[in-house]
């Protein structure tokens, strides 16, 4: 089956228990799927992804694998508590799938969140980065093999790959509810090994200002569907060589020290966002 036709088995799959019709989804990442199970999501539908058809099945400590649709402040999303990555042995074709049926839901606008290294030296654990670009150093594209063009085209552009005016909009809603945020270029490593000293030190000079696992295949296949991003990591430690030895466990806790800013900012994000791409913004 082609992956067109497989997404929209699981997209119909997932419209079928719900009523609701996101036009904006969330990403959460390590450590951040709180916002999942907060409160702010009120008339939940919450599927296990072992139970989509053709989902792939998230592994990662922290992640919790789930896909919860529900209003928040009267809008409706779609939230993954969690996500596949290259690292845990899937192809890109499979960690970009979960953005693929997104979009065959209806979803025109994602926010993808990370945990990431700081690199820059303006960046301290807890802070969060709005992404401004990025630098792939997975060795891989999720678009490479045979293009779909029920997608998207075959060659497309990445210039303003994470929206302008979404960066702008969360620098904003950051400054109004008091929530210091920074900009930066996030670079993607494979991992699962930690990055070395060395690395780092060649990322810095490369431009990365954090560094993580995820993030650069779903923008990639975002884009590809004209879906738009809005990208933001937390990060949870300094990069190899610039503080203490990296510990997947300061990872999450960070994630839940800054759980109540992270929370606010997508709450006031997201209606503003939903109105973009033309979603009833109450009711
Ligand atoms: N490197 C890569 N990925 C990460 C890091 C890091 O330092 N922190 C959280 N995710």
């Amino acid at each position: 089956m082609d992956q067109y036709t497989s997404a929209t088995i699981a997209a119909e799959f997932v419209l079928s228990k719900t009523k609701l019709r996101p036009k904006v989804a969330i990403v959460l990442g390590s450590g951040l799927g709180a916002f999942g199970d907060s409160p702010s999501i009120t008339d939940a539908t919450r599927i296990s992804f072992g139970d989509i058809p053709n989902f792939p099945k998230s592994t990662a400590e922290g992640h919790a694998g789930k896909l919860v649709i529900g209003n928040v402040g009267g809008v409706p999303i779609a939230a993954m508590q969690g996500r596949v990555h290259f690292y845990e042995g899937y192809t890109m074709e499979q960690v970009v799938f979960p953005l693929r049926v997104l979009a065959r839901m209806g979803v025109r606008a994602v926010i993808l969140t990370n945990a990431a290294g700081g690199i820059s030296p303006k960046l301290e654990s807890g802070c969060l980065v709005v992404l401004t670009d990025h630098i792939n150093m997975l060795g891989h594209n999720p678009m490479s093999g045979p293009n779909d063009p029920r997608f998207g085209l075959r060659f497309f552009d990445m210039t303003a790959a994470y929206d302008p005016a979404y960066r702008a909009l969360a620098m904003k809603e950051g400054k109004r509810i008091g929530v210091k945020i920074h900009e930066g270029v996030y670079l993607a490593v494979s991992g699962p090994s930690y990055e070395t000293p060395a690395e780092i030190r060649a990322f810095q000079v490369m431009g990365a200002d954090v560094v993580g696992m995820s993030t650069v295949p779903e923008t990639i296949a975002a884009r590809h569907m004209g879906v738009k991003v809005l990208a933001i990591s937390c990060v949870t430690n300094l990069a190899a060589g610039l503080g203490a030895p990296l510990d997947h466990k300061e990872v999450l806790e960070v994630g839940e020290r800054v759980r109540g800013h992270f929370v606010a900012l997508l709450e006031s994000l997201i209606p503003q966002l939903a109105a973009d791409v033309g979603a009833p913004v109450k009711g």
